[in-house]
């Protein structure tokens, strides 16, 4: 029986892992919020692990607001990169194995074929340097670990592009979505699935790459769930090649999945697919 602790818990995956886990009965997983669970307090995290003795802790937890985290870099840094090395070097220190959820922007987008594990990082922005450098804190204090990098998230929790979309075509709004990045919208279901398998598995430990299959742009990807929520005549919908943000994000972040599609011996569903399920859920 493994004795789970998900960290980020009121997060969008970390209630996804919540509905998720309970197709996974051989496991125990104790949810714990930033309250109980703070990233920036290890003296707490200390004590909690102790107390609870996990055998895992699987880290969803991350300061993840790109465009502020700009105007406030020690913010990100404390979290994603100083909290996930205290986090690890805990998690170390009592043999626990780490699963750390990771981001498409520790690339840079120049690449046009879909990115591989080992490829080389250069993060564009200051999230993307916090989260690569908790990557790169996790690989060298603790062995046991598993780093799972994944891309635009939306689910039935939380907030996401998804929800902003539904809501801004109900109040009637004119909505101009960009075509300039391309990636992979990926369900945060389908993703606590794929983390949960991978412990199930003991799967070798490592860095995997986690996204739905395929690839689109934020206007493909708007375009579908109007399609897919039958609002593609009403809504007003435009497309643009520019929408200038405060954080630079990568042109092209598709993620290549063989090796944990492989690791898992199940192949991935579509973003089309995926979406699908969590609109029926919202
Ligand atoms: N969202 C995306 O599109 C995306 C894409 C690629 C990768 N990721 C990665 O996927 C993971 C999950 O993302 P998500 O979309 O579920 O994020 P989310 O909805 O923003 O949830 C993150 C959670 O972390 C918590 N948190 C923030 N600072 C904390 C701290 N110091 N200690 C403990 N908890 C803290 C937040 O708590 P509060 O509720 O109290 O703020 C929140 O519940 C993250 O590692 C993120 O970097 C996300």
């Amino acid at each position: 029986m493994k004795n789970i602790l998900v960290t980020g818990a009121s997060g969008q995956l970390g209630q996804s892992l919540r509905q998720r886990c309970l197709a996974f009965p051989e496991m125990t997983l104790q949810f714990y919020t930033r309250q109980d669970f703070d990233l920036e307090q290890p003296d707490q995290m200390s004590r909690v692990l102790d107390e609870q003795n996990p055998s895992v802790v699987l880290n969803t937890a991350a300061y993840t607001a790109v465009d502020t985290a700009e105007n406030e870099p020690d913010r990100a840094f404390a979290i994603n990169t100083l909290g996930v090395r205290n986090l690890a070097e805990l998690c170390a220190a009592r043999d626990i194995t780490l699963l750390h959820v990771s981001t498409d922007y520790v690339f840079n987008g120049k690449a046009n074929q879909p990115y591989l594990e080992a490829h080389p990082t250069a993060p564009l922005g200051i999230y993307g340097q916090s989260k690569l450098q908790g990557e790169q804190a996790v690989e060298e204090i603790n062995p046991a670990h598993y780093i799972v990098r994944t891309s635009w998230l939306y689910g039935p929790y939380g907030h996401n592009f998804l929800k902003t979309m539904l809501k801004l075509a109900d109040q009637g709004k004119s909505l101009t979505i960009t075509t300039e990045q391309t990636g992979s919208p990926t369900s945060t279901l389908d993703l606590a699935d794929a983390l949960l398998g991978l412990l199930e598995k003991q799967a070798p430990y490592g860095t995997y790459h986690f996204s739905n299959r395929g690839q689109t742009t934020w206007y493909g990807f708007a375009k579908e769930i109007f399609k897919q929520t039958h609002q593609l005549e009403g809504v007003k919908l435009a497309e643009t090649a520019e929408y200038p943000t405060f954080a630079k994000r990568p042109k092209y972040s598709v993620l290549d999945t063989n090796k944990i599609e492989q690791t898992l011996q199940q192949p991935i569903r579509s973003w089309q697919e995926a979406l699908a399920e969590v609109i029926h859920q919202i």
